[in-house]
């Protein structure tokens, strides 16, 4: 079973990188900067990482990414957006993805009074987040760079 938790810095020595390693290899090997990463997202009270831990062992077994976003528009309301949805290959299949991306979902509608989620996918993915309730939206442009390697 899992427990879907904020992270905590121990996370990093946990697996919380192989999980993220599923999406896109992060390509840290220091530990310590890896924490200094998490450091600097935790500074920001509006960012939030949501990790999934294997009960009987601690281990992390995926994780996913919640950015709210308070406007000025329609009363001052809130956006949240899901980033970095990763589920480590071991832990495929089980249920933990849906469970992180209905935890983030309920967190940012319920305790941050989001209006709406939004998360970008790609066409082979877009079926699990329909799964959960998510819906195409049309019209949406993107700025792409080269240099950044994507699998999404
Ligand atoms: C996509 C991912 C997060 C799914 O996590 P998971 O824990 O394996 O998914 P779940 O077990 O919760 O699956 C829930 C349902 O979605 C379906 N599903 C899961 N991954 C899917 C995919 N890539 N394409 C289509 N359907 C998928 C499952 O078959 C399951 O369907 P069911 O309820 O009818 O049995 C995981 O495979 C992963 O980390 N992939 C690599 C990184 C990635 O692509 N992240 C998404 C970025 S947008």
């Amino acid at each position: 079973m899992v427990i879907i938790r904020e992270i905590r810095d121990s996370d990093i020595e946990k697996g919380f990188l192989d999980a993220l390693n599923n999406l896109l290899p992060p390509d840290i090997n220091d530990k310590g900067y890896a924490k200094s990463i998490l450091q600097e997202i935790k500074s920001n009270l509006l960012h939030k990482i949501y990790v999934a831990e294997d009960d009987s062992n601690g281990k992390i077994a995926g994780t996913t990414t919640l950015l709210i976003e308070p406007k000025f528009i329609n009363k001052g309301m809130k956006v949240g957006y899901i980033e970095d949805v990763a589920v480590s290959k071991d832990f495929e299949g089980l249920g933990i993805g849906s469970k992180l991306v209905t935890y983030a979902t309920n967190q940012a509608i319920s305790i941050h009074n989001c209006k709406k989620v939004l998360l970008y996918c790609s066409a082979k993915t877009r079926p699990f987040y329909e799964k959960l309730g998510y819906k195409i939206a049309e019209d949406t442009v993107v700025m792409k760079f080269e240099s950044l390697s994507e699998s999404r």
